[in-house]
């Protein structure tokens, strides 16, 4: 849930003739989310979006979950992945997946990309933990930097324009339902309330279209996202070739440095740090440098805890965090219900007397089991489960 914002030009009165200084028609589309029943834009196209010329060979493009991993604390050293592919589709590697969502890293050596992208399995949040650019869609331009959380509706087609000075490394959640604001902090109307961690100044949506000629005719390839494969499809007019569109279905971004934590007298819980949902399937939280508690007995550090109905996914981007040791930028926890976790040993003691933290981590808390994909094989630190043995 965002809220009302347009671009470019569009007609007084929606589903009525448009037309271009030549008398002929804009091509209208509307974008619609979970049926007729969710958000939604209406897109107006200078040429017809659905001029498919050819449908090539589709292609696998899963992955395959560790069978027999049984249920254990699990440490990723992620930190040492170094690039995880060629370019954008070849580098995004699945880590933790369950039915409702994907969790991958995504660290490319190309940094161009030739062809556009369509998701159209899911929502997709991307942490950008390293990196800069652009985001081109038919929603416009949506400029990214480090720390942005990059949240792209389903369907949006879309293509990166790297600023290719630096490294990009993404951490990319994709969601079967909709990733949306937290709902307890809109009111009845869908705006974001005071006590809000963030409102509606610090989500960004795109600056401005894409300044593209009239007439956009070619061979444009659109790599489509289905079911674990990719589908190559073939279209003679530009997608992105949009005069204006309105509403509320967009790409927007929010930085991580525009979250303002909740702090409290003693321990706050992890909903504090909620800055995402996805109804029935995770919440993402940001946990960001804040004070610590102040109660003249508090313990800054979380306490033992079993989150019996959720698996607690942890990615840790920069900071120190207080309740680990040795956890590096860049590696994942991951604390599956069903075993009680807490801080390590020491942790605790040392933790008292603190005022202040300077960590920034992502936590991904999945309320369906996940599963480990074959590609962690080669970063499964084995003694994580024992290191709370004092
Ligand atoms: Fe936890």
């Amino acid at each position: 849930m965002t809220y009302y914002y347009k671009l470019g030009k569009i007609p007084p009165k929606r589903h009525t003739q448009f037309r271009n200084d030549n008398g002929e028609l804009y091509h209208e589309e509307l974008v619609s989310s979970l049926g007729f029943s969710g958000i939604y834009s209406n897109i107006y196209h200078k040429e017809s979006p659905t001029n498919v010329k050819e449908v090539k060979e589709s292609k696998p493009y899963g992955y395959k979950v560790l069978e027999d991993y049984g249920l254990k604390m699990t440490h990723l050293k992620t930190a040492e992945i170094g690039k995880t592919g060629s370019d954008y589709l070849d580098a995004r590697l699945p880590l933790m997946v369950n039915s409702q969502c994907v969790i991958s890293l995504c660290n490319p050596t190309e940094l161009t990309m030739d062809y556009f992208f369509k998701n159209a399995d899911g929502d997709e949040a991307i942490y950008v933990y390293e990196g800069e650019g652009e985001l081109h869609s038919q929603f416009g331009v949506l400029p990214y930097k480090k720390g942005d959380y990059i949240v792209i509706p389903r369907t949006t087609i879309y293509q990166f324009d790297f600023d290719t000075s630096k490294e990009q490394k993404f951490l990319i959640v994709e969601s079967k339902a909709p990733i949306e604001t937290v709902g307890r902090y809109r009111n009845e109307v869908g705006q974001l309330l005071e006590h809000s961690p963030y409102c509606e100044r610090d989500l960004h949506p795109p600056t401005h279209l894409l300044d593209l000629k009239e007439k956009s005719n070619g061979d444009y390839s659109m790599m489509i996202k289905k079911g674990n494969q990719l589908h190559h499809y073939v279209y003679g007019n530009h997608p992105l070739d949009v005069i204006g569109w309105d509403g509320f279905l967009y790409p927007y971004t929010f930085s991580i440095y525009d979250f303002e934590p909740i702090t409290g007298r003693i321990h706050q819980p992890p909903p504090v740090h909620q800055t995402f949902q996805a109804r029935g399937a995770f919440v993402i939280c940001s946990f960001v440098p804040r004070l610590f508690d102040y109660h003249p007995l508090s313990i800054p550090a979380p306490y033992n805890h079993s989150n019996i109905d959720s698996d607690e996914v942890l990615f840790y981007t920069e900071g120190e965090f207080m309740s680990r040791k040795g956890i590096a930028q860049g590696a994942f926890t991951l604390h599956p219900g069903g075993i009680p976790h807490g801080p390590h040993p020491g942790t605790i003691e040392k933790s008292i007397g603190k005022k202040e933290t300077k960590e920034y981590a992502v936590m991904i808390d999945t309320f369906a089991p996940l599963f480990l994909t074959e590609n962690c094989l080669p970063y499964i630190d084995k003694e994580y489960p024992y290191s709370w043995q004092s």
